[in-house]
Protein backbone atom coordinates (compact mmCIF):
# COMPACT_ATOMS: atom_id res chain seq x y z
CA UNK A 1 0.00 0.00 0.00
CA UNK A 2 1.05 3.72 -0.82
CA UNK A 3 0.00 6.49 0.63
CA UNK A 4 0.40 10.27 -1.09
CA UNK A 5 -0.79 13.09 1.06
CA UNK A 6 -1.52 16.08 -1.26
CA UNK A 7 -1.34 19.84 -0.10
CA UNK A 8 -5.03 20.24 -0.55
CA UNK A 9 -7.87 18.60 -2.81
CA UNK A 10 -7.22 20.67 -5.83
CA UNK A 11 -3.54 19.63 -6.57
CA UNK A 12 -4.95 15.96 -5.53
CA UNK A 13 -7.02 16.45 -8.25
CA UNK A 14 -5.03 17.86 -10.74
CA UNK A 15 -1.94 14.74 -10.07
CA UNK A 16 -4.49 11.95 -10.25
CA UNK A 17 -6.00 12.84 -13.20
CA UNK A 18 -2.45 13.06 -14.73
CA UNK A 19 -1.95 10.05 -13.20
CA UNK A 20 -4.80 8.24 -14.67
CA UNK A 21 -4.02 9.47 -18.03
CA UNK A 22 -0.67 7.96 -17.84
CA UNK A 23 -1.84 4.93 -16.39
CA UNK A 24 -4.32 4.30 -19.65
CA UNK A 25 -1.58 5.22 -21.56
CA UNK A 26 0.51 2.43 -19.97
CA UNK A 27 -1.76 0.11 -19.97
CA UNK A 28 -2.78 0.92 -23.56
CA UNK A 29 0.62 0.10 -24.45
CA UNK A 30 0.50 -3.76 -23.51
CA UNK A 31 -2.75 -4.55 -24.17
CA UNK A 32 -5.53 -3.90 -26.91
CA UNK A 33 -8.35 -3.04 -24.40
CA UNK A 34 -8.00 -0.91 -21.14
CA UNK A 35 -10.56 -1.52 -18.43
CA UNK A 36 -11.20 1.28 -16.11
CA UNK A 37 -13.65 1.24 -13.32
CA UNK A 38 -14.90 4.17 -11.57
CA UNK A 39 -16.61 5.48 -8.42
CA UNK A 40 -19.47 8.15 -8.09
CA UNK A 41 -19.48 11.11 -5.74
CA UNK A 42 -16.80 13.29 -5.90
CA UNK A 43 -14.33 11.57 -7.26
CA UNK A 44 -16.38 10.86 -10.66
CA UNK A 45 -17.38 14.27 -10.50
CA UNK A 46 -14.06 15.87 -9.64
CA UNK A 47 -11.77 13.73 -11.15
CA UNK A 48 -13.14 12.18 -14.35
CA UNK A 49 -14.89 14.94 -15.64
CA UNK A 50 -11.22 16.60 -15.64
CA UNK A 51 -9.76 14.16 -17.40
CA UNK A 52 -10.90 16.05 -20.80
CA UNK A 53 -8.81 19.15 -19.58
CA UNK A 54 -5.40 17.30 -19.14
CA UNK A 55 -2.96 17.89 -21.36
CA UNK A 56 -1.97 14.38 -21.07
CA UNK A 57 -5.44 13.55 -21.96
CA UNK A 58 -4.00 14.39 -25.86
CA UNK A 59 -1.64 11.38 -25.84
CA UNK A 60 -4.11 8.45 -24.88
CA UNK A 61 -5.89 6.45 -27.51
CA UNK A 62 -9.31 6.43 -25.97
CA UNK A 63 -10.78 4.76 -28.43
CA UNK A 64 -8.79 1.30 -26.54
CA UNK A 65 -10.43 2.60 -23.03
CA UNK A 66 -13.57 0.83 -21.73
CA UNK A 67 -15.36 2.78 -18.58
CA UNK A 68 -17.09 1.11 -16.22
CA UNK A 69 -18.65 1.88 -12.72
CA UNK A 70 -17.89 0.55 -9.38
CA UNK A 71 -21.23 1.78 -8.16
CA UNK A 72 -24.36 3.30 -9.61
CA UNK A 73 -27.81 4.35 -8.01
CA UNK A 74 -30.71 2.62 -8.92
CA UNK A 75 -33.05 5.39 -9.99
CA UNK A 76 -34.44 6.39 -13.52
CA UNK A 77 -31.82 7.01 -16.40
CA UNK A 78 -31.72 10.54 -16.55
CA UNK A 79 -32.03 11.43 -12.62
CA UNK A 80 -28.98 13.71 -11.17
CA UNK A 81 -28.13 11.11 -8.84
CA UNK A 82 -27.15 9.08 -11.26
CA UNK A 83 -23.34 9.01 -11.22
CA UNK A 84 -22.80 8.51 -14.90
CA UNK A 85 -24.43 11.76 -15.10
CA UNK A 86 -21.59 13.51 -13.95
CA UNK A 87 -19.45 12.27 -16.20
CA UNK A 88 -20.84 11.50 -19.77
CA UNK A 89 -19.95 14.56 -20.58
CA UNK A 90 -16.11 14.39 -20.26
CA UNK A 91 -16.66 11.03 -21.64
CA UNK A 92 -17.49 12.28 -24.79
CA UNK A 93 -15.58 14.85 -24.69
CA UNK A 94 -12.63 12.32 -24.83
CA UNK A 95 -14.04 10.52 -27.78
CA UNK A 96 -14.53 6.78 -26.20
CA UNK A 97 -16.40 4.16 -27.91
CA UNK A 98 -19.97 4.40 -26.83
CA UNK A 99 -20.32 0.22 -26.78
CA UNK A 100 -17.27 0.97 -24.38
CA UNK A 101 -19.61 3.15 -21.72
CA UNK A 102 -20.62 0.41 -19.45
CA UNK A 103 -23.20 1.98 -17.45
CA UNK A 104 -24.84 0.12 -14.60
CA UNK A 105 -29.16 -0.74 -15.07
CA UNK A 106 -31.07 1.88 -13.95
CA UNK A 107 -34.96 1.73 -12.66
CA UNK A 108 -35.56 2.04 -15.69
CA UNK A 109 -34.04 -1.14 -17.40
CA UNK A 110 -34.55 -3.52 -14.84
CA UNK A 111 -37.37 -4.54 -11.90
CA UNK A 112 -34.92 -4.12 -9.35
CA UNK A 113 -31.24 -3.77 -8.02
CA UNK A 114 -30.41 -7.42 -7.99
CA UNK A 115 -32.01 -8.21 -11.50
CA UNK A 116 -29.93 -4.82 -12.73
CA UNK A 117 -26.69 -6.21 -10.71
CA UNK A 118 -27.34 -9.75 -12.66
CA UNK A 119 -27.33 -7.91 -16.03
CA UNK A 120 -24.52 -5.81 -15.43
CA UNK A 121 -22.49 -9.14 -14.04
CA UNK A 122 -23.34 -10.79 -17.81
CA UNK A 123 -22.00 -7.49 -19.38
CA UNK A 124 -18.63 -7.64 -17.45
CA UNK A 125 -18.43 -11.18 -18.29
CA UNK A 126 -19.02 -10.68 -22.47
CA UNK A 127 -15.67 -8.55 -21.63
CA UNK A 128 -13.87 -10.80 -19.81
CA UNK A 129 -10.64 -12.60 -20.81
CA UNK A 130 -11.57 -16.11 -21.73
CA UNK A 131 -13.75 -17.87 -18.90
CA UNK A 132 -13.14 -15.18 -15.96
CA UNK A 133 -16.13 -13.30 -14.76
CA UNK A 134 -15.05 -9.72 -15.41
CA UNK A 135 -12.48 -7.97 -17.19
CA UNK A 136 -9.08 -7.83 -15.30
CA UNK A 137 -9.74 -3.30 -14.68
CA UNK A 138 -6.05 -1.77 -15.20
CA UNK A 139 -7.38 0.90 -12.65
CA UNK A 140 -9.90 1.29 -10.47
CA UNK A 141 -10.77 4.74 -8.69
CA UNK A 142 -12.81 4.60 -5.78
CA UNK A 143 -14.17 7.26 -3.12
CA UNK A 144 -14.54 6.69 0.24
CA UNK A 145 -17.62 7.78 2.74
CA UNK A 146 -16.90 9.30 6.36
CA UNK A 147 -18.10 5.92 7.85
CA UNK A 148 -15.46 4.23 5.37
CA UNK A 149 -17.53 2.63 2.46
CA UNK A 150 -16.53 2.27 -0.42
CA UNK A 151 -18.73 1.49 -3.65
CA UNK A 152 -21.64 1.08 -2.11
CA UNK A 153 -20.07 -1.47 0.09
CA UNK A 154 -20.95 -0.25 3.80
CA UNK A 155 -20.03 -1.33 7.11
CA UNK A 156 -21.56 -4.40 8.88
CA UNK A 157 -23.66 -4.62 5.35
CA UNK A 158 -24.13 -8.28 4.08
CA UNK A 159 -23.19 -6.66 0.65
CA UNK A 160 -19.13 -6.99 1.93
CA UNK A 161 -19.37 -10.76 3.01
CA UNK A 162 -20.47 -12.05 -0.46
CA UNK A 163 -17.12 -13.32 -1.24
CA UNK A 164 -16.13 -15.23 1.76
CA UNK A 165 -19.81 -16.96 2.22
CA UNK A 166 -18.75 -20.07 0.15
CA UNK A 167 -20.88 -18.83 -2.34
CA UNK A 168 -19.86 -18.86 -6.03
CA UNK A 169 -17.78 -15.62 -6.38
CA UNK A 170 -20.43 -12.81 -7.15
CA UNK A 171 -19.39 -9.61 -9.19
CA UNK A 172 -21.82 -7.18 -8.62
CA UNK A 173 -24.56 -7.25 -6.14
CA UNK A 174 -27.86 -5.29 -5.82
CA UNK A 175 -28.22 -2.85 -2.56
CA UNK A 176 -31.65 -2.03 -1.49
CA UNK A 177 -31.31 -0.62 1.99
CA UNK A 178 -28.18 1.38 1.75
CA UNK A 179 -27.51 4.04 4.27
CA UNK A 180 -26.54 6.58 1.82
CA UNK A 181 -29.41 7.92 0.07
CA UNK A 182 -30.62 6.67 -2.28
CA UNK A 183 -31.24 3.19 -0.53
CA UNK A 184 -31.68 1.23 -4.30
CA UNK A 185 -27.55 0.21 -5.98
CA UNK A 186 -25.92 -1.72 -7.60
CA UNK A 187 -22.21 -2.12 -7.12
CA UNK A 188 -19.11 -4.29 -7.77
CA UNK A 189 -18.12 -6.90 -5.31
CA UNK A 190 -14.87 -6.30 -2.67
CA UNK A 191 -13.74 -9.36 -4.73
CA UNK A 192 -14.54 -8.00 -7.94
CA UNK A 193 -12.44 -4.64 -7.13
CA UNK A 194 -9.58 -6.42 -5.73
CA UNK A 195 -9.01 -8.10 -9.12
CA UNK A 196 -8.23 -4.61 -10.32
CA UNK A 197 -4.27 -4.15 -11.20
CA UNK A 198 -4.09 -0.84 -9.63
CA UNK A 199 -7.09 -0.30 -6.72
CA UNK A 200 -6.30 4.07 -5.79
CA UNK A 201 -8.69 5.38 -3.05
CA UNK A 202 -9.38 8.82 -3.53
CA UNK A 203 -10.42 10.58 0.08
CA UNK A 204 -9.67 13.59 1.15
CA UNK A 205 -10.39 16.48 4.09
CA UNK A 206 -10.76 16.10 8.10
CA UNK A 207 -14.05 14.65 7.80
CA UNK A 208 -13.16 11.49 6.41
CA UNK A 209 -9.88 11.61 8.76
CA UNK A 210 -10.73 9.05 11.26
CA UNK A 211 -11.97 6.54 8.35
CA UNK A 212 -8.32 6.86 6.53
CA UNK A 213 -6.69 6.05 9.64
CA UNK A 214 -8.59 2.84 10.31
CA UNK A 215 -8.47 2.05 6.78
CA UNK A 216 -4.78 2.45 6.63
CA UNK A 217 -4.05 0.62 9.76
CA UNK A 218 -5.81 -2.38 8.17
CA UNK A 219 -8.87 -2.35 10.32
CA UNK A 220 -11.40 -5.01 9.65
CA UNK A 221 -13.58 -5.14 6.54
CA UNK A 222 -16.62 -4.76 8.61
CA UNK A 223 -15.91 -1.69 10.27
CA UNK A 224 -13.95 -0.33 7.81
CA UNK A 225 -14.79 -1.65 4.34
CA UNK A 226 -12.43 0.66 2.60
CA UNK A 227 -9.55 -1.70 4.54
CA UNK A 228 -9.98 -4.03 2.29
CA UNK A 229 -9.13 -2.98 -0.95
CA UNK A 230 -6.28 -4.50 -2.56
CA UNK A 231 -5.01 -4.59 -6.27
CA UNK A 232 -3.28 -7.13 -7.66
CA UNK A 233 0.29 -4.34 -8.50
CA UNK A 234 -0.65 -1.30 -6.62
CA UNK A 235 -2.89 0.09 -3.83
CA UNK A 236 -2.67 3.52 -3.82
CA UNK A 237 -4.25 5.97 -0.67
CA UNK A 238 -4.62 9.51 -2.32
CA UNK A 239 -5.59 12.54 0.36
CA UNK A 240 -4.80 15.98 1.65
CA UNK A 241 -3.09 17.09 5.00
CA UNK A 242 -6.37 17.45 5.98
CA UNK A 243 -7.72 14.05 5.23
CA UNK A 244 -4.03 12.83 6.80
CA UNK A 245 -4.38 14.66 9.69
CA UNK A 246 -5.25 11.23 12.15
CA UNK A 247 -3.25 8.96 10.12
CA UNK A 248 -0.60 11.09 10.78
CA UNK A 249 -0.95 11.06 14.79
C1 LIG B 1 -21.84 6.71 -4.45
C2 LIG B 1 -20.36 6.58 -4.47
C3 LIG B 1 -19.81 6.47 -3.09
C4 LIG B 1 -18.78 7.54 -2.98
C5 LIG B 1 -18.41 7.77 -1.55
C6 LIG B 1 -17.57 9.03 -1.44
O1 LIG B 1 -22.47 6.22 -5.37
O2 LIG B 1 -22.32 7.36 -3.53
O3 LIG B 1 -19.83 5.64 -5.28
O4 LIG B 1 -19.25 5.23 -2.75
O5 LIG B 1 -17.63 7.17 -3.73
O6 LIG B 1 -19.59 7.93 -0.80
O7 LIG B 1 -18.33 10.08 -1.97
P1 LIG B 1 -17.67 11.56 -1.98
O8 LIG B 1 -16.35 11.40 -2.67
O9 LIG B 1 -18.65 12.40 -2.75
O10 LIG B 1 -17.53 11.97 -0.53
Amino acid sequence: MTVIVYPDKDSLAKVTIARLCLAISDAGAQREHVHVAIAGGSVGSSLIAGLASSPLAAHVNWSQVHVWWVDERFVPATSPDRNHVAVDDALAALGLRAEHVHRMPSSDDADTPTQGAQAYAAELARFAQSGAPLPVFDVVVLGMGPDGHIASLFPHHPGLLVDSSGEPEQVSLGITDSPKPPSGRISLSLAAINRARHVWVAAWGAEKAPAIARAIAGDDREDTPAAAVSGLEQTLWLTDLAGAGDAAS
